[in-house]
């Protein structure tokens, strides 16, 4: 039987008497599903997951997505190794920043699955923050302004209009396109949208896509944009994951931020990704 720890007061809940095969019975499928739902990130330990397994855990909660600008696996379109090399040191880390993925699609993940293959004895926690307890309290003066309010976001980092300088972007062993002036085209999503399955609403704001508001200029919704961030990065809305090889997390995309921390130069990380989609969100 399945069964669930929570991690924090907000998000997060470790599944443990389970362990996932290439198939994964309806209701483990339900239970895991109604996990996410409800904690916005799961974790499975000791999995120790090969890429069919990935695959059929990934499946239970959505369609595979191929996403853009990233390069997959030579052998498979639908998994990416999120890699850093020991002798990689000295820039920036795929993920350091909080975001969320891929929000300047039309339709953003709707969550992704990383397996953890090889992993430094200290350092590369991954740590990710609910939206969720973000919105709902979120200072009135804020709440009143993404209320209803639709934003804009742009795929920054792979487009011309907002190149990141070199200094900042991911080493050599995560391939990325970059320069490509269709990133630049903006897309609207509301700024506060509610969970598929609970009905709660959460912030639909990114760090790194979110250029501004609906109605406003850039200028003008950057200070908002910031406090609003500010608040939603704040320590207790997250929960940081302390990897082993072998463990399993899996996270939704719409309702949570993640960051990936970047303190373990000279030592070896390996993940696998994979990102299932969903409807729209609403
Ligand atoms: C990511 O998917 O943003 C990277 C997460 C990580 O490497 O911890």
């Amino acid at each position: 039987m399945p069964r669930l720890t929570k991690l924090t007061g907000f998000i997060g809940a470790e599944i443990g008497g389970l362990t996932i095969g290439e198939q994964i019975s309806p209701a483990d499928a339900a239970f895991l599903r109604k996990s996410l739902a409800e904690h916005q990130m799961i974790v499975l330990r000791g999995q120790h997951l090969d890429r069919p397994k990935q695959k059929a855990l990934n499946r239970v909660f959505g369609a595979p997505m191929r996403l853009p600008y990233v390069e997959p696996l030579p052998d498979d379109p639908e998994t990416i190794a999120v890699l850093k090399e020991a002798d990689e040191g000295g820039g920036g880390v795929f993920g350091g920043e909080w975001h969320s993925d891929f929000s300047f699609l039309e339709n953003p993940p709707a969550g992704s699955v990383l397996n953890a293959v090889e992993i430094p004895e200290v350092g590369g926690d991954t740590v990710w923050s609910s939206q969720t307890a973000a919105y709902a309290s979120l200072p009135k003066d804020l709440k009143e302004i993404v209320d209803g309010r639709r934003a804009v976001h742009v795929g920054k980092p792979y487009g011309v209009k907002f190149a990141p300088p070199e200094e900042t972007r991911s080493g050599a062993s995560i391939r990325m396109t970059r320069g490509d002036p269709a990133a630049d085209r903006e897309t609207f999503h509301p700024a506060v949208i509610t969970g598929p399955l609970t009905g709660a609403k959460a912030l639909f704001l990114n760090p790194i896509y979110t250029t501004r508001l609906d109605g406003m200029t850039e200028e003008e919704s950057e200070p908002l944009l910031q406090a609003i961030y500010r608040h939603c990065t704040r320590p207790d809305f997250s929960c940081r994951h302390r990897w082993q090889a072998g463990d399993v997390v899996v996270w939704d995309n719409r309702t949570t931020l993640h960051y990936a921390t970047n303190d373990y130069d000279g030592h070896r990380r390996l993940l696998y990704r994979t990102t299932f989609t969903g409807a729209p969100p609403q």
